[in-house]
């Protein structure tokens, strides 16, 4: 299936089994804002649980708070949003539709690249077990070339974003003759900047209300109570701060689905270090944060880090946690090493002192930072992207069929456990409810008894819930019932009386977190 149609398929999905409904719907719905339905609310509620338990309750140096999205102006004048947090945009004149600058040039050097790629493929078809990847990378003619064009255009594109050179960005669009996907046409607009922050008013115009904005990242909120926590919680270096929370930026072109959103939300941490050490930090929460996302058993190659070319006015280093969505690999989560720009800038503008005193050396310095930050939402799209499968299965006849079965991981699963009576008589009913009251402190769980056994198992499969128990005639008798797994389809006979251990062994975050720590 093309990958266009896969994506549509994947957003009719999580619209069918309420997953996403785009915001407002009924009023024709507002771009690139979404609300999550009854079963998205709760992966998304997991998917906060798996982090906040791995960064707050695994770390006994981590604490977490939960700062207000509004913030005195002068927070974002020493943060530097204000001036810098901008995207070049352009405009087709010809179709009157907006573009991120930088973005059009890196589609087109992803053309490129795409070339390349296809160039392995026919060596690896030409050669079969004698392809060297590496030397047919070194040597091969078309490969230089492409190589040797993305080089030269990347390196116009990093130093004109990093002079904010506007007139160099349009040329760079001028020389590679990219044409608008819409009109086709070349007629482009000069670039300009476009701050991403929303702006509101705090207070009534009568009273002289005074500008302020959305918070763009959480992290603001955990640098200006730097000072808060780590005197109230007597915290010693290295120490960090932890927060989920929304986030709202005016994105020029909020496309692909929950990846751009205006409203979205970020799990953020600050991890407070001596500075000198900020590198070791960097390196170490690089790979505990790749082993958190690769601890959900999507497939492994499907993440990879990319290091920044370009990098923020905060940070002297800063790699991303990339993951391959159905339209490519970008970025999931950043690490950054944001040295001590963000203390000192709020300490400069606040007049307050933000320092740390360190008992053993008698000194007192701002500390460095090392942040890890992710989008949840984007997270989301990861599980979303990596699980929903079509599935070929045999059924008893031998005929072929298809299923849609959803693989969360076991410990996401909005519904851990859907208990189905096989009759809607003769007391199954009545065994299935007692089952779940048992069951129900411990385990989200669905009471189904609508249709047939197999349109149940199925609808079960699509909503991704990892266990369907039945309740038969025999249940009655001997206090069995039979458990189905979502990925094998096996059904095993099992005491009721044992169902609470099984589950808990196969669905609970602890397992999930043994994995890391
Ligand atoms: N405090 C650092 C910071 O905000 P960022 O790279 O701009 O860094 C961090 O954002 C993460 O937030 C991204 O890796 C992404 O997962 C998520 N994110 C950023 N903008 C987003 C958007 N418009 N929609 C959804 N998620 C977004």
């Amino acid at each position: 299936m093309a990958q266009d149609d896969q994506f549509k398929k994947l957003i009719a999905h999580a619209k069918e089994y309420g997953y996403i409904f785009q915001s407002s719907e009924i009023y024709d719905g507002l771009s690139a804002v979404y609300d999550y339905g009854q079963m998205g609310v709760e992966l998304k509620n997991n998917i906060k649980k798996y982090w906040w338990d791995a960064m707050v309750k695994m770390h006994e140096n981590i604490v977490g708070i939960d700062a207000a999205i509004f913030m005195h102006p002068e927070t974002w004048n020493a943060s530097g949003h204000t001036s810098a947090f901008n995207d070049p945009l352009i405009d087709n004149k010809d179709s009157k539709k907006r573009y991120r600058a930088d973005d059009l040039i890196e589609e087109h050097i992803q053309k490129y690249q795409n070339k390349i790629d296809k160039e392995v493929t026919k060596g690896r078809k030409k050669f079969g077990d004698d392809f060297d990847e590496k030397q047919f990378l070194e040597t091969n003619p078309n490969v230089l070339r492409n190589k040797a064009k993305i080089d030269e255009i990347q390196g116009r594109l990093v130093k004109a974003l990093e002079a904010d050179d506007l007139n160099e960005i349009k040329q760079i669009i001028l020389d590679c003759e990219i044409a608008c996907p819409i009109s086709g046409s070349k007629n482009w607009t000069d670039v300009r900047q476009f701050n991403l922050m929303f702006e509101t008013q705090l207070g009534s115009v009568a009273d002289g209300a005074s500008k302020i904005y959305l918070r763009p990242e959480t992290a603001q909120g955990i640098f200006v109570n730097y000072l808060n926590v780590q005197k109230t919680g007597r915290m010693k270096l290295p120490f960090g701060i932890a927060q989920i929370g929304k986030a709202f930026r005016n994105e020029i072109v909020a496309r692909q689905f929950i990846f751009r959103m205006r409203e979205f939300e970020q799990m953020e941490m600050q991890f407070f270090v001596k500075p000198g050490t900020e590198k070791e930090w960097f390196n170490h929460w690089k790979e505990v944060r790749m082993k958190w996302h690769k601890a959900l058993g999507l497939p492994d190659e499907k993440y990879r880090f990319h290091e920044h070319d370009k990098l923020a006015h905060y940070a002297n280093a800063a790699f991303d946690i990339e993951f391959e969505f159905p339209f490519g690999f970008k970025e999931l989560e950043g690490i950054h090493s944001r040295t001590n720009f963000d203390l000192s800038q709020h300490q400069e503008f606040s007049g307050k002192k933000l320092q740390y005193f360190d008992p053993e050396t008698k000194e007192s310095f701002v500390p460095y930072v090392v942040e890890t930050s992710i989008g949840l939402d984007r997270t989301f799209l990861t599980i979303l992207s990596a699980c929903l499968q079509d599935e070929e299965v045999k059924k008893e006849n031998g005929e072929s069929d298809t299923r849609v079965v959803f693989r969360i991981p076991p410990a996401l699963a909005p519904i851990k456990l859907a208990v189905l009576p096989l009759v809607k008589k003769d007391g199954l009913p009545e065994k299935a409810r007692e089952i779940i009251d048992e069951l129900k402190f411990d385990f989200t769980c669905q009471y189904d008894e609508k249709d047939s056994i197999g349109r149940r198992y199925r609808r079960q499969d699509a909503i991704g819930t990892p266990y369907c128990i039945t309740i038969d005639h025999q249940t009655l008798e001997d206090n069995t019932v039979t458990i189905r797994d979502r990925d094998t389809m096996e059904q095993e006979r099992v005491q009721i009386s044992e169902l609470a251990k099984i589950l808990d062994d196969k669905v609970s975050m602890k397992k999930l977190l043994k994995k890391i720590f």
